[in-house]
Order: C-alpha cells, then structure tokens, then sequence
C-alpha cells in the first residue's frame, strides 16, 4: 500500500494519464476489472480548466465509482494554479498531479511539460504555489531528463521534495527518447534511494514478468501502468494478484464482452459525437492483444459510426476464435 499524505493507495498500482484514452468510460472497465489502486484524467490544462463545462466536458465528466482519482495539470504559468487547483477541489479530486514529462512540441512550445524542468528557478516557484494552494496530495510525473546525468536528476527530485511534492512518478526514458525503447528501470532506483517520499516507476510495464523486473531494478514503491492497460486492461489484476497478494475475484478475460462492454460505457457516457474518436484511441492499443489485431485495428478506424465498429468488431471475435 502507497501513503500520499492522507490518501491511501491500495494496491500500489497507478493509471498513466493519458490523452484521448484515460476517460470516464476507460476508468470504468478498469474499476470492474479491478486491481488499479489510482485512476487518472488525462492532462488537463491549467489554463482552461477553470473555464469548461463540467456537464459536457468530455475529459472532466466522471461518475461516483472513478475514486481515488488524480488529475493531472498541465501548467506553464503560476497565475494559472490556484484556480485549477480550487477546480479539482471542487470536483473532487483525490490527488493532483504536475505533468513535468510531456515531451509534445505543442506543449513545450507554451513552456509545459517537460520544458519545465529546463528553468528549475522557475519550476520551484510553481510547485512552492501549488504546495501553498492545497492540501490534496500533490505529486508530480518527469522523465529522467535531456540526457542521463545522476547529479542533474537528483537536484531536481530533491528540489521537488523539498517544495512539498508528495509522490513522484518516473517515466524511465530520456525526453527524446521513444516509447519503443527499451525502460531505464535502474535509474527510478538512484532517484528512489535519493528520496523520502515514494516513487512510482512508470514506462514498458506490458506483463507481470515485466512489473517483477521493474521492482528488482528500481525498488520503486509502485507501479504506474500507461499502454500495458490499454492492451490489457486486466493487467492491473494480474499484477495485484500475483505481485501484491490482493485478493480479487477471478477474472474470466473474454476479449469480446470487455470490448462491448467499453462500447456500452462510451455510449452511457459520451454524446454521440464524442464516442468513435474514443473507441478509435482504445483499438488502436487494445487491438494488440490479437494475432491479426492490425486488421481489427483497422476496420475499427475505417468506421464511420459506433454501430459500424461494433458489428464489424464482432464479427473479427467471431473469425478470430474460429482460427484460435
Ligand atoms: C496515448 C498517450 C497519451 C499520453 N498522454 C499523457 C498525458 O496526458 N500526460 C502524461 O503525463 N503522460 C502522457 N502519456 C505518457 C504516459 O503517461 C506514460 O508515461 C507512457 O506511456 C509510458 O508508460 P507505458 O510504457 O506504460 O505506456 C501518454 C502516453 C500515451 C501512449
């Protein structure tokens, strides 16, 4: 179990944020499949957030169930937090997280994400804001920076513990570096020896072999699945199961009903219009775990409506267990 301040993360397992894919639908298969320990929005900007429409903001829309759950900031400018973070608060957040990883051009273009940790005077004054605006525990998500200096790295995990982060969350590549390349585990261990507070390794995380070898190398106090859950989105049982001794119902993993069943929370959840472009963001990964997943990857983004996905979706299920 994982301590962040007053919130108690229990299994250790945490939800990458990500955009276009860590939606109310998304958290919801993963809570009826169970093992996740700390959901996630996707990045939220600072900026806007204030502004936008609970009832029909697709990224804010939650239900009762989606607990404990971190939003996570995208922010540039100190002027933006304390009314982003009075937002979360009132939407009841459990935890906030600084998106300080972000390598997108479009993002660092305006100063977010993992620009911010090329001006540390800059990014200590944001944090120290933050820290001052709530209680909520406040984490924060980083890459191990431009390129691997241990010095470099240690400085800036120390400064942001030192400003009253409360969990930090390392993505184990290099800002350039892509998402094929194979995990740095061993360096979420030096920023773990470094800190007090816990640190959750994130990147590469696919199976539980995976999770194992990710803990021996880093020692890390959790796990945060980003991809792996997309593909599977069993795998936070599996791993709670089998690394952390939860105790969870057995899961019967029937590809077909977990994909309808994604559709059915999209259509409960979303205006129609805001639904295909997130069945599209879901396929695109969950598609892998089929040997010919490419082509149900692609009829499902050729589709031009729900119902089109849906029909032709099963009927793939139906070819596939016939050749499997
Ligand atoms: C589609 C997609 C969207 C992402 N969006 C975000 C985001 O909004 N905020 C963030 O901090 N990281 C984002 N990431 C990075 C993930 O949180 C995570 O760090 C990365 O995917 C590595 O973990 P994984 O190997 O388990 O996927 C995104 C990644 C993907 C694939």
């Amino acid at each position: 179990m994982l301590i962040i301040r007053n919130l108690y993360v229990d299994p250790p397992l945490l939800l990458a944020p990500m955009a276009g894919v860590t939606h109310s639908a998304f958290r919801a298969l993963l809570l009826q499949l169970g093992g996740v320990g700390l959901l996630s929005t996707e990045m939220l900007s600072a900026r806007r957030l204030p502004m936008e429409q609970i009832s029909c903001s697709p990224f804010l829309f939650s239900t009762e169930e989606e607990h404990p759950l971190s939003y996570q900031l995208l922010v540039a400018e100190k002027k933006h937090l304390a009314p982003a973070i009075a937002r979360v608060e009132q939407l009841g957040g459990d935890a906030i997280d600084l998106n300080m990883g972000c390598p997108a051009p479009k993002v660092r273009c305006f100063g977010g994400g993992s620009k911010l940790v090329d001006d540390p005077e800059n990014l200590r004054r944001l944090v120290a804001e933050a820290r001052k605006c709530t209680t909520l525990p406040l984490t924060a998500k980083i890459r191990l920076g431009e390129e691997l200096n241990e010095a470099h790295l240690l400085n800036l995990c120390g400064m942001l513990e030192g400003e009253g982060i409360d969990l930090l969350t390392v993505h184990a590549r290099l800002r350039k570096e892509p998402f094929c390349r194979k995990p740095r585990w061993e360096w979420v261990g030096k920023v773990k020896k470094k800190l007090s507070i816990p640190v959750v390794a994130n990147g590469g995380i696919f199976t539980v072999a995976d999770a194992r070898r990710c803990l021996e190398l880093s020692g890390a106090d959790g796990l945060m699945l980003g991809r792996g859950a997309v593909i599977k989105p069993w795998l936070f049982h599996e791993i709670a199961v089998e690394l952390y001794g939860c105790k969870l119902p057995d899961l019967d993993i029937d590809r077909p009903s977990i994909y309808n069943n994604f559709i059915d929370l999209l259509e409960n959840r979303f205006r129609p219009e805001r639904r295909l472009g997130r069945l599209k963001e879901f396929t695109h990964y969950f598609s892998e775990t089929y040997p010919f997943g490419l082509r149900l990857a692609s009829i499902i983004q050729t589709s031009n409506s729900v119902e089109e996905a849906r029909e032709k979706a099963n009927l793939f299920f139906s070819r596939s267990n016939r050749v499997s």
